[in-house]
């Protein structure tokens, strides 16, 4: 279904596959804090993509799954993407991910804001940002948002209840719609 074009839709990219995932959870938290113009979806098929290979890219049919990715990337006015650091690096699934979206021809300008799930990593702010800027992303550092945990149980729930963190979220999440709406100008 094609996304309804009076709102900013958002695509949610999570870099974590662990069921119980706190940069899912603070995704979802920004779900349920989404303000009314905005209407993020989060992209549920990192797991069944196939390994990058740029052979694959020179066939005329690109496999199912990559074409669905960058259609949903087509489609979104925005990404959000909530990332962990694995040895000092990116996932390797979603590293897989990103180099899928290397050839997609509307992910460069595209607005991206980083959310992060602790501030315990060293190495992933500054490599994602280099990944994301390399691939001509626009990372709108405004709405970027770090949150201060050590954990890896967050929930979202959790995530709303607290008074600072709710209003972290959803004033991110506003200067997010700021962006997007400048960018459209
Ligand atoms: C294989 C592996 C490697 C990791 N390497 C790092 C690391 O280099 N630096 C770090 O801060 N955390 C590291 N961690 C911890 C995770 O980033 C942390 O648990 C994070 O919350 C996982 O994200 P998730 O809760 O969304 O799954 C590693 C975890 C795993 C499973």
């Amino acid at each position: 279904m094609r996304p309804d074009p009076k709102l900013i839709n958002v695509l949610a990219l999570c870099g974590s596959l662990r069921a119980a995932s706190s940069n899912r959870e603070i995704i979802m938290a920004a779900v349920a804090l989404q303000p009314d113009c905005m209407s993020i979806k989060l992209y549920a098929g990192q797991a069944s993509l196939p390994h990058f290979n740029p052979d694959l890219e020179e066939t005329t049919d690109l496999p199912d799954k990559v074409l669905e990715l960058r259609s949903l990337v087509q489609d979104a006015d925005a990404l959000l993407i909530a990332c962990p650091e694995y040895v000092h690096c990116l996932p390797g699934s979603f590293k897989n991910l990103l180099d899928w979206l290397v050839g997609c021809p509307d992910f460069p300008g595209k607005p991206v804001a980083l959310f992060q799930a602790t501030e315990r990593h060293e190495y992933l702010p500054v490599m994602l940002r280099d990944v994301l800027t390399t691939m001509s992303a626009k990372v709108i550092e405004d709405a970027c948002y770090e949150l201060s945990a050590r954990s890896n149980k967050l929930t979202a729930e959790a995530l709303i209840n607290d008074d600072n963190t709710r209003m972290s979220i959803a004033g991110k999440l506003k200067l997010l719609t700021k962006a997007v709406e400048t960018g459209r100008v």
